[in-house]
């Protein structure tokens, strides 16, 4: 039986990958792609989700619904700099002729997930792999539909690790920390897959030109594009050296939990404005969330590069 998913999502690059995994798994039914305000504004987010349906080409069309285009509290805080003006690194798109690869829900994304969700009780995964804020509306609005779901897997945090945003905060829990603590505080089953785990996971030059470029099909030289690779000077954007599979290895968890190691423990995010906004905090506590702390790098890995094969 395929596991029933939703994708929560600020595409965004590694967001985008994620998007190829999960449609590209036999594993996975994914009904629906929500969009929240991240990576980059949401109207560029659901734009964005669209190209990259238009790359995927899906059998069946999953829904697709606008989320929040800002965080509960503060301003948005984008990440340009890293995934490109447009969110997926300038890479090109050919969308085709014809009617989209989504099937647009009118109403908000928390209304779908909810709404989702109690046509399926128990059987739906969620994951989130942006900033938390469409999961904490979907708690305030309807939390009877939010706890018909079967389990909530998150892309945040850095809990015994240094941040990327700040020195103590990841990014998807620092666009919107009031969102992430309300989601952890709120009894739901949820495994959360922070920087511990993700910065195990990357591909490296060698990864590149040896597994990805020979595929040589549409997905691959979007992945190529999108993560800015210079074949001449053997790095991708910025001059970097690697680059991170975040979002794509929340989406492996999904589809071999038994990839990570994990440790339940109490969390609680630091919503205090300071040097440690966004920070993940342990607590003792009996709100237990489940924690990736150790993953099967060399077998997501090629979980990960199998499926960019048409
Ligand atoms: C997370 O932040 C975003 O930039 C990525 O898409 C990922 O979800 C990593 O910190
Ligand atoms: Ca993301």
């Amino acid at each position: 039986m395929k596991k029933k998913v939703i994708i929560d999502c600020d595409v965004g690059v590694d967001d985008a990958l994620a998007l190829i995994l999960a449609f590209h798994s036999p594993e996975l039914e994914v009904k629906a792609i929500t969009g929240v305000n991240g990576n980059v504004p949401l109207d560029l987010v659901f734009i964005n989700i669209q190209k990259v349906l238009s790359l995927i080409r899906p059998g069946q069309r999953p829904l697709i619904a606008r989320g929040a285009d800002r965080p509960l509290k503060g301003k948005p805080v984008y990440a340009h700099s890293f995934h490109g003006a447009d969110g997926l690194g300038g890479a090109k798109i050919d969308r085709g002729e014809g009617g989209g690869w989504g099937q647009i829900f009118p109403g908000p994304a928390h209304e779908l997930i909810t709404g989702i969700a109690r046509q399926h009780p128990g059987e739906l995964t969620l994951m989130a792999i942006g900033p938390l804020t469409n999961i904490a509306l979907g708690l305030q609005k309807d939390p009877e539909g939010m706890r018909k779901l079967k389990e909530v897997v998150i892309m945040g945090g850095a809990v015994r690790t240094k941040g990327n945003i700040t020195p103590r905060a990841e990014f998807n829990i620092f666009v919107d920390p009031l969102a992430a603590q309300m989601v952890f505080e709120a009894g739901l089953p949820i495994t959360l897959a922070p920087l511990d785990v993700t910065h195990q996971v990357f591909l490296n030059p060698q990864l590149l030109e040896e597994r990805v470029r020979p595929i040589n099909n549409s997905i691959s030289r979007f992945v190529i594009d999108s993560l800015g690779y210079d074949l001449a000077r053997h790095r991708f954007r910025q001059g970097r050296e690697k680059f991170h599979l975040h979002d794509p290895l929340t989406v492996g968890v999904v589809i071999n939990p038994a990839l990570v190691e994990k440790e339940k423990i109490a969390i609680q995010v630091e919503t205090q404005e300071g040097e440690c906004w966004g920070k993940i905090i342990e607590i003792s506590g009996d709100q237990k969330v489940e924690v990736c702390f150790k993953v099967d790098s060399p077998k997501f890995l090629e979980l990960f590069l199998s499926r960019l094969e048409d």
